[in-house]
């Protein structure tokens, strides 16, 4: 096998490094369930858990090698036969299980936390790597704290992992203590100087402790690695694992300087990294690259100008590319003209020059009291000005009839009349949804809903997004409010107005 003309396997780790860190623990269904999304996504290796460590991580593991296809299952194992057989049992019924051992390779591990020789961790990993061979084919093993390990040891552990039959050597930084230049000159170092070099992958498995996981995968490609073990959104131990969404699209974007891609679906990245948020009530910072709310979104006016101009100004790579509908020009007190009358145009409200100029004073204003000026506030800016008239939310409350919600809402309709409507559904938001839908004769799909907290104590506001795909074009609701289920019905109406005014020129209908 020849390391420098093949794809880079991404291994993800998100259910076993990432799901073993504080605040990230899921049960068995949510396992299995983002196991799914991340074999759609298209990773190479999903390492499923630990079997040993609890009946629950067996029984995960042992569901997601039955049903999900596609991606090889790995378990993880000490070198100790009782993980080892665990590991067998659990991935028994995978279409292909990987087991991966591990053992401590630095002198600090081997004195302090195994109380073992050298010779002691190489007779280890010779008995751990065999005894998964009589079980798998595909055995991975990694010396743990390779980093803090003396190199010419870590050649004679791999030397002894290869012989025992080991296809994958992994390297793992598991302090995240590594830099770049380091870590690429190990793998070159490895890949020289162990035995069998050539018919075994050499992985990446970088901790970000100084931040520098990322960094460190890149060059850990650089020197040899045809596998990075990663975990969706970089969540992991302490400061977490590299993040996969970040390496898979440096990869991509700079491809003329790696000249190796790998085979993941990229325009599933923010869903599976959303899927991995919901699931562990965890949200990414909004300024985290890739899936952060920030990463396409430009506030300054420059940058705005020059994106209406030419989008390669300011943009890397698509939004699409990694799943964002389009990049989001944020309107704040450094947005210019350019880009405020973009965004009237995009949500449908076509201003003469003099009513544009009133609303962009009235938006500057705005943002001496609030930093963001958001679509539900330029609604208002404009309706207030009398230049397109909406909905506009009068009254609602909720009713909780034990198995269903029942929403009732009172809007004041584009010509100031009252409106009273009532609906049941399974839950608060799909009977508000449902009542604001025929309140106002206008329906749609939600293609995406999101609600977040904005501020903390009494100056908390939620803000809730959504968008819904019509007739190929994606429509954005914005709704802030001290209440979340207010802010998701004003986000809701933002849409509803946009696709009502929007009618008239485009060929399509309006449910009534
Ligand atoms: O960080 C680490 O060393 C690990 C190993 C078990 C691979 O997670
Ligand atoms: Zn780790």
């Amino acid at each position: 096998m020849n390391n420098t003309q093949d794809h880079v396997r991404i291994f993800d780790t998100t259910l076993r490094d990432g799901e073993q860190s504080p605040g990230f623990t899921m049960n068995a269904s949510q396992k299995i369930a983002f196991a799914h999304a991340l074999a759609d996504l298209g990773v190479d290796v999903i390492e499923a858990g630990f079997p040993n460590s609890s009946p629950a991580d067996f029984n995960a593991v042992q569901t997601i090698a039955r049903e999900v296809q596609g991606a090889t299952i790995a378990a993880l194992a000490r070198c100790h036969p009782g993980d080892i057989e665990a590991c067998a049992r659990a991935l028994h019924e995978a279409a292909k299980p990987r087991i991966h051992v591990f053992i401590s390779t630095s002198p600090l591990h081997r004195e302090h936390k195994l109380g073992m020789s050298k010779a002691d961790v190489i007779e280890r990993t010779t008995m751990g790597v065999s005894l998964a061979r009589k079980y798998v084919e595909d055995v991975e093993f990694s010396a743990e704290d390779a980093l803090r390990s003396e190199r010419e040891f870590l050649v004679e552990v791999f030397n002894a992992a290869v012989a025992a039959g080991a296809r994958t050597l992994n390297v793992p930084d598991t302090v995240g203590y590594a830099t770049p230049d380091e870590i690429r000159e190990l793998f070159r170092y490895l890949r020289a100087n162990v035995q069998g070099a050539d018919d075994v992958i050499f992985s990446a498995h970088c901790h970000n402790d100084l931040g520098l996981a990322v960094a460190n995968s890149l060059a850990a490609i650089e020197g040899g690695a045809r596998q990075v073990e990663c975990t969706i959104n970089g969540i992991g131990e302490r400061a977490g694992n590299a993040a996969m969404e970040e390496l898979v699209m440096a990869l991509k974007v700079r491809g003329g300087w790696y000249g190796v891609d790998t085979r993941i679906q990229t325009p599933k990245l923010l869903d599976t990294s959303r899927l991995l948020s919901r699931i562990t009530g965890i949200q990414v910072q909004r300024n985290k690259a890739i899936v952060g709310l920030n990463a396409f979104a430009h506030e300054s006016g420059i940058h705005q100008h020059g994106m209406l101009k030419n989008r390669d100004t300011y943009e890397i790579m698509r939004p699409q590319d990694v799943g964002w509908p389009d990049s989001q020009l944020v309107l704040g007190r450094h947005s210019g003209r350019a880009a405020v009358a973009d965004r009237l145009r995009q949500l449908g409200f076509v201003l003469e020059d003099a009513q544009l100029d009133q609303v962009i004073a009235d938006a500057k204003a705005l943002t001496q009291t609030q930093h963001v000026i958001t679509d539900a506030d330029l609604q208002m800016l404009v309706e207030g000005e009398r230049y397109g008239p909406g909905w506009r939310i009068a009254a609602m409350s909720l009713i909780d009839e034990g198995q269903h919600t029942r929403a009732h809402v009172e809007l004041s309709d584009p010509d100031n009349h009252r409106v009273q409507q009532d609906a049941r559904g399974d839950g608060p938001i799909a009977a508000l949804f449902a009542a604001l839908a025929r309140a106002t004769g206008v329906d749609f799909e939600l293609e995406s809903y999101e609600v977040h907290s904005m501020g903390i104590g009494r100056d908390a506001r939620g803000e809730a997004n959504l968008s819904a795909r019509i007739a190929g074009e994606t429509w954005t609701g914005q709704g802030t409010s001290r209440d979340v289920l207010e802010a998701s019905a004003i986000a809701w109406l933002a849409v509803a107005n946009q696709i009502q005014r929007a009618a008239s020129h485009l060929r399509f209908a309006i449910s009534a």
